[in-house]
């Protein structure tokens, strides 16, 4: 670790204005930017960082990213090596207008853009959709033979990109297995002073709240028979990525929608989502991207899923003389955490006065640390991490772990697998598999728990 790192504030980004392109081609071919100062002036300093092989972390409308040239093997490094990260684990790189992203993919003599990436790219970019594209210049398998590029729609990271001139590598800004940053502090606690991170460029709260959804849509074919597959659910729904794919196929022609490389399908009816519930907790799915192995946005705390009545039906695995009630559970998990004698602090995200959250809440003779997600699956995808991290609280591990800040345990009330809700549930999954201490946990199907750290709440 050297200095403390500078963060510069850039929360007038909505003073950046860019004008499409006249060009007869796209509206993104190359757009026009107007940037302000002082903003200029905080983008002047990012873009020295990253033409000096050095990294910036900025704000994008989905997380945080840590940038450095994707043009820079040094600078690349750098991101791995701050943010401990697999070495196997590709970035996404990001583009500020389709002329970047051709000088990006081979030579048009020998690839052209099929017509579903093209809708795909009209229909949601900027924004939070990554798309694979032939690399130009591949490695021997079995390196990946594609990159994952995105353009971001937050004004600072395209007016970044724009300014330097560069396509920027970026993964979430998070040290490895750590919630994704969705403000600028969240990134300070996590990676100031490290060493080759130029600046922080604070563009305030991230507006989607989730990372970008990751598709293939390489095995489409024209006339149909091909797939669009979901690599990794995230701020774009799966629903939106489907309609555009029908509407390019018209009438006859059927692409496979992909989840994972297996077929999805539409989640009619919101409230019973057991089955794609089910299929999420599959074991050993073989991974479509690189990062599916990793565990992810893990607090330092353990993470319960709570699954109430309302959205999830019960089990037939659980046993009929389970008590499900909201007061039986909550002292199942006190117990679970409990430390040195002490009553633990619960915290709960929850939806919006929900009927478990008014449950849960009624439990008096525990302490209970709250923080709403809103109404909406998309206010939950916004407020998810940043509610884990609130509530893991930063001062609780310090080395000796003794203060009193933060809860020991935080419980996820769990949502339908509808719209951004399969995004929310996949990262509220991954964090109840990692994390925290007491893996393995005395949580099991005998005391009615769905998994292990997730449990079917009665909130009738
Ligand atoms: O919203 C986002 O996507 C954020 C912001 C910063 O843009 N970035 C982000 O990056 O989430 P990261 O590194 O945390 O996740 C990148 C994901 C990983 O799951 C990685 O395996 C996958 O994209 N990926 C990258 N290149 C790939 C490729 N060529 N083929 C398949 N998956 C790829
Ligand atoms: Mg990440």
């Amino acid at each position: 670790m050297s200095a403390q790192t500078p963060v510069l504030p850039c929360l007038e980004h909505s003073s950046i204005t860019i004008t499409p392109s006249l060009s007869p081609s796209h509206p993104l071919r190359h757009p026009a930017f107007t940037i302000p100062n002082p903003l200029l002036a905080h983008l002047e300093i990012a873009s020295q960082h990253l033409h000096s092989s050095r990294t910036v972390a900025f704000a994008t409308e989905t997380v945080y990213g840590l940038g450095a040239s994707a043009l820079d093997p040094d600078a690349i490094k750098k991101i791995y090596l701050i943010k401990n990260r697999p070495a196997d684990n590709p970035l996404i790189i990001h583009v500020s207008s389709l002329d970047m992203l051709q000088r990006l993919l081979p030579s048009s003599d020998v690839y052209e853009i099929s017509k579903i990436q093209l809708a795909l790219i009209t229909a949601f970019w900027p924004g939070p959709l990554t798309l694979l594209f032939p690399s130009p210049n591949p490695s021997q398998p079995p390196a990946l033979q594609t990159n994952a590029i995105r353009m971001p729609a937050h004004l600072l990271a395209l007016a970044l990109i724009h300014h330097s001139n560069l396509p920027l590598s970026a993964p979430s800004a998070n040290f490895s297995g750590r919630p994704s940053p969705t403000q600028a502090r969240h990134v300070y606690n996590d990676l100031n002073g490290a060493e080759g991170l130029g600046c922080i460029l604070d563009g305030g709260d991230c507006g989607v709240g989730v990372e970008s959804t990751v598709v293939n849509a390489l095995g489409w074919k024209a006339g149909g028979g091909g797939s669009v597959d979901i690599l990794r659910p995230g701020g774009l729904g799966v629903e939106e990525i489907a309609r555009v794919v029908q509407e390019v196929d018209g009438r006859g022609d059927v692409t496979e929608i992909q989840m994972h490389g297996k077929p999805w399908r539409r989640n009619v009816e919101a409230s019973s989502s057991r089955a794609t519930h089910l299929s999420r907790t599959e074991p050993n799915l073989a991974p479509a991207t690189p990062g599916l192995k990793y565990r992810h946005y893990s607090p330092r705390i353990p993470v319960y899923l709570l699954q109430p009545s309302n959205t999830f039906p019960r089990s037939s695995e659980i046993p009929s003389k389970t008590d499900s009630t909201p007061r039986a559970v909550l002292r199942k998990i006190s117990a679970d955490v409990q430390r040195n004698g002490r009553n633990p602090t619960l915290g709960l995200l929850h939806y919006e006065d929900s009927p478990l959250s008014r449950r849960v809440l009624d439990v008096s003779d525990l302490s209970i640390e709250s923080i709403s997600l809103g109404p909406t699956a998309e206010s939950a995808a916004q407020r998810l991490f940043s509610g884990m991290l609130s509530l893991e609280g930063s001062a609780k591990y310090p080395a000796n772990g003794s203060s009193s800040m933060g809860v020991d345990a935080i419980l996820m009330e769990g949502c339908s697998d509808e719209g951004l809700g399969l995004a929310v549930m996949e990262r509220i999954d991954k964090a109840v598999g990692g994390g925290g201490f007491g893996e393995g946990a005395n949580a099991g199907l005998a005391q009615g728990v769905d998994s292990e750290r997730r449990y079917w709440v009665d909130v009738s």
